[in-house]
C-alpha cells in the first residue's frame, strides 16, 4: 500500500539529522483538544490577547474591510474560531453581506467549529474546507469571488521559518486581488520568560500537547514509541525570536515504526525539532509586508502590547 503523506513526512523527518516531525500534526482530535486547553492556560497570553484586539477594535476593523460589496472571509487554520466569533457576530449583527470561510488540516475541528457557529448564529453563511493551507490557496478560487478577506490568526504565522513566511505570504498575496485583505496575528517580542512560559506552563499541558504526536506515531503508523523517555525542551532566542521545542530522548534507545517498516535509533539526549514559534518586532511586520507584496494599512494592539494583528491591502 503506499505510504500516506503523514507516513512519508514523519519517514523524512526521522531519518534527517538533526531530526524533526512537523508541527502540523500536533491537530488530530486529541491535539485540538490539547491545543483547546492551551489556550486557556494562564501562561498562553497570546489568545486572550487577540481576544481583547478583537472584541476593542471590531468596529475599525469592520470599517477597513467592508467596501460595501459582498465579500467572502477565508481563515486559514481556523482552529476553534473563539476569537473570530466574536468578528462573525459583530458583521452579522451590522447587517453585513459575507460569506466564511474557515479552512483547517484537521476534519475533527473544522466539524465543530461549523456546528458550533451554527447553533449561535443560524444565517452564517459558511463554508469549511479540510486541507493543508499551502495545498488549497489555489482551490479556494479567490478571483471568483469581488471581494475577499484573508485571516491568519493565532500567531500561526511564527510557525514558519522565515523563507517559507515569505514564501506562503506571497503566494496568497498571488491568490487574492488588488484591494483584498489580509489580517496576520503576530505575537510579539517581550519578556523572555514571559514567552518561554507560554510554552513550558506549570501544569504540563504543552508537554503533552507534544508527546501526542508520538502517540499519533505510535497509534497511526504502529511505532512503539515510550514517550516517558523522552523530555519536553522548549528554549527562547531573543536575537532571533525564535521559541523552538524539542523533544529530547533521554537515553540511547530504537524505535520502530511498524507502517514504514523501519526502525530509527536515538542517541542518549538526542533531540527532535518540533516547532517553532517565531516573535516579531513592528519593524519586521512592515519588511514583511513590503517583501511579499502587500501594504501595511493599520497594526492594531491589546492594551499590553502583547500581541499586534496586523491588517494588509494588496497593492
Ligand atoms: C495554533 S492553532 C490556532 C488556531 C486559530 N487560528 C486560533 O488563533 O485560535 C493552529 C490551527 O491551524 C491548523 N493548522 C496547522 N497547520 C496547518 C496547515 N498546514 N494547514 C491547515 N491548517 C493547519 C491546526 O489544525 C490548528 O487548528
Amino acid at each position: 500500500m503506499p505510504l500516506n503523506q503523514f507516513a512519508r513526512d514523519v519517514k523524512e523527518g526521522l531519518s534527517s539529522s538533526p531530526k524533526r516531525l512537523s508541527s502540523k500534526y500536533f491537530y488530530d482530535a486529541r491535539g485540538d483538544k490539547l491545543f483547546q486547553q492551551i489556550m486557556h492556560l494562564d501562561e498562553y497570553y497570546l489568545s486572550r490577547a487577540e481576544l481583547e484586539i478583537f472584541q476593542t477594535h471590531k468596529e475599525a476593523l469592520l470599517t477597513i474591510m467592508d467596501h460595501g460589496v459582498p465579500f467572502r472571509l477565508v481563515e486559514l487554520g481556523a482552529g476553534d474560531g473563539l476569537k473570530t466569533k466574536v468578528l462573525l457576530k459583530h458583521f452579522l449583527q451590522q447587517g453585513v453581506d459575507f460569506s466564511y470561510a474557515p479552512v483547517d488540516i484537521s476534519p475533527d475541528v473544522l466539524e465543530h467549529l461549523q456546528e458550533n457557529l451554527l447553533n449561535e448564529m443560524p444565517t452564517l453563511k459558511i463554508e469549511p474546507l479540510a486541507g493543508d493551507y499551502f495545498k488549497v490557496l489555489a482551490d479556494l478560487k479567490f478571483k471568483n469571488h469581488t471581494h475577499s478577506v484573508a485571516f491568519f490568526l493565532g500567531s500561526n504565522i511564527g510557525n514558519f521559518l522565515s523563507d517559507t513566511a515569505i514564501a506562503f505570504l506571497s503566494s496568497i498575496h498571488d491568490n487574492l486581488q488588488k484591494g483584498d485583505y489580509l489580517m496576520i496575528g503576530f505575537d510579539l517580542k517581550k519578556d523572555p520568560k514571559r514567552i518561554l512560559n507560554a510554552y513550558n506552563d506549570a501544569a504540563g499541558v504543552t508537554r503533552a500537547f507534544n508527546m501526542n504526536l508520538l502517540d499519533r506515531i505510535n497509534r497511526e503508523l504502529d511505532a512503539n514509541f515510550d514517550t516517558s523517555m523522552f523530555d519536553h525542551n522548549p528554549i527562547y532566542d531573543p536575537m532571533t525570536g525564535q521559541c523552538r521545542s524539542y523533544l529530547i530522548s533521554k537515553q540511547a534507545l530504537e524505535v520502530h515504526v511498524g507502517a514504514l517498516n523501519e526502525t530509527f535509533s536515538f542517541r542518549e539526549w538526542e533531540p527532535i525539532f518540533m516547532e517553532v514559534s517565531k516573535k516579531y518586532d513592528l519593524e519586521e511586520i512592515q519588511e514583511l509586508a513590503g517583501k511579499t507584496g502587500f501594504r501595511l494599512v493599520q497594526n492594531f494592539f491589546d492594551q499590553e502590547h502583547l500581541f499586534c494583528d496586523s491588517v494588509w491591502e494588496v497593492i
